[in-house]
């Protein structure tokens, strides 16, 4: 899942100073991982522990990792020998620091990350978030600590019950994990390893934690997976639901304004969920939906298990329902065997399709998938290149789809304020940030704006007011 999204690095806001200890968590990757941070930290509240964003200060910093491609792998070591050098300026007598590091780059290398980095105490996968106050006890005990086990059962023990996330929204905005895991084995990719096998959270769970988070103040909340249309919970009602129909309910939720959900499989768009973004107004027309490629021959390749044809028929069928849907992507150059021909095709794929956003990125060799061990890997040379046409075809795209709101009226989510004195930032049904001058009373409500300016990456506009 976005990953695509996932370029940001987040650090968590600093809680309320109290006495007792002091956490630090770095958030490397997907929104699942900005999502499981918080839920780290809920963990850790009993125990006394509060959020900080000085990592000077923290008696534990965790990072939460991600494994995607090479280069966010190695971000980790990076950081991990800026902390070393962080707590040895520290010199002796100053307060312990544990160093954890979690999420998928602790689930693929395990004990292999305290070998090559002896500072970190504790190496813990997604699946033992529940567990971390037991794990920092064996710290306490002067052990090491590797934790990777994906448990036989209930595999949703580490997400939170509903009250946890009451205390912790934060803004009017928030990701819910629906479904985690991946069945998939896109020959590229490692989120089946690192994440383990798709497991869908049940309805009623869902559903009180959707609630809570409105009880909190939140009017938009977008459902999280790592195949997120793969969803199928059991209901009390009877029966196991798809995401079409949790929609549905969730849309019954009294002040839950706007749903959204990512990332999702092409394969998975059944019609009911289809039929949810004709017919549920608080589901927005955004969408998206990674195809990788627009060749036959490499979606083949890349067991993505459907062809470019089916991807444009799913497309039409979306967009017949919702006219004003606007498509968000991830595609991948340089896959091994990629020829000029089947870039073209993915050019070809993208004109056609008109994408209002998407997210590309070279093909990385990773540990363990079929594809790193293929014999006609590109020269990375030749990716750089495919990456750049790509993106400025990517990018013309956006510019000229924030450029087909100039002049319209839209209702914006405001969610803060803006840069500049007097002015709030908030979002278009279309994930476009929107400026806008208005009073700070209206931070958290949704109010009609006239565009009047548009950039790459914002709109502007005004109030409609009266
Ligand atoms: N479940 C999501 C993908 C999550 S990973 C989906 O199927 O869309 C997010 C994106 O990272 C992928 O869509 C893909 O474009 C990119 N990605 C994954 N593995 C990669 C690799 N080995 N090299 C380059 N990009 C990769
Ligand atoms: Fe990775 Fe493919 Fe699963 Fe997406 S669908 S997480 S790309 S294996
Ligand atoms: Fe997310 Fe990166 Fe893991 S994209 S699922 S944190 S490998």
């Amino acid at each position: 899942m976005p990953e695509t999204s996932a370029q940001s690095e987040t650090t968590k806001p600093a809680a309320n100073a109290e006495t007792g200890k002091k956490i630090f968590i770095k958030t490397y990757g997907c929104q699942m991982n900005v999502y499981d941070s918080t839920r780290m930290s809920d963990a850790l509240a009993p125990q006394g522990y509060t959020e900080t964003q000085d990592i000077t200060d923290a008696d534990l910093v965790i990072l939460n990792t991600c494994h995607i491609r090479e280069k966010a792998a190695e971000k980790v070591y990076s950081e991990i020998g800026r902390i070393r050098k962080m707590r040895d300026a520290r010199g002796a007598g100053a307060k312990q620091m544990t160093i954890g590091v979690a999420g998928c780059v602790a689930q693929a290398e395990g004990e292999e990350i305290i070998k090559r980095a002896p500072i970190v105490d504790l190496v813990f996968g997604p699946q033992s978030y529940h567990r971390l106050p037991s794990l920092l006890k064996d710290v306490e005990a002067g052990k090491s600590v590797v934790e990777t086990e994906f448990p036989e059962e209930d595999k949703f023990k580490h997400l939170p019950a509903a009250k946890a996330s009451v205390t912790r929204a934060r803004g009017f905005t928030a990701f819910l994990t629906v479904q985690e895991g991946c069945d998939k084995f896109c020959t590229f990719c490692v989120v089946p390893y690192t994440r383990g096998a798709e497991v869908s959270r049940p309805v009623s769970a869902i559903v009180d934690e959707a609630r809570a988070l409105v009880a909190a103040g939140v009017c938009e909340i977008t459902l999280l997976g790592q195949n997120v249309n793969a969803y199928h919970g059991s209901s009390d009602k009877g029966g196991i639901w798809g995401l079409g129909q949790l929609l549905e309910e969730l849309a019954k939720i009294d002040g839950l304004a706007r749903l959204r959900y990512t990332t999702s499989h092409p394969r998975d768009m059944d019609d009911a969920l289809i039929a949810a973004h004709r017919d549920i107004p608080q589901v927005m027309p955004y969408l998206h939906l990674p195809v990788q490629s627009g060749s036959d021959r490499i979606l083949a390749a890349m067991n993505r298990r459907h062809t470019r044809a089916e991807y444009f028929e799913l497309v039409d069928k979306i967009r017949a329902g919702r006219p004003d849907l606007a498509l968000s992507g991830d595609f991948i150059v340089g896959f091994p065997g990629e020829s000029d021909a089947d870039f073209a095709d993915t050019m070809s794929l993208i004109r056609d399709v008109e994408y209002a956003q998407a997210y590309s990125f070279k093909y990385s060799p990773r540990p363990g998938t079929p594809a790193a061990s293929h014999e006609d890997q590109i020269s990375n040379e030749l990716s750089s290149e495919r990456l750049l046409e790509l993106q400025t075809l990517l990018t013309e795209q956006q510019i000229a789809f924030n450029a087909s709101k100039m002049d319209s009226t839209m209702d914006v989510l405001l969610e803060r304020k803006g840069r500049e004195t007097g002015q709030l930032t908030g979002r278009s049904a279309w994930l476009q940030a929107v400026h806008i001058d208005a009073p700070e009373t209206l931070i958290g409500t949704i109010q009609p704006v006239r565009i009047t300016g548009v950039t790459k990456n914002s709109l502007s506009g005004q109030l409609i007011t009266g």
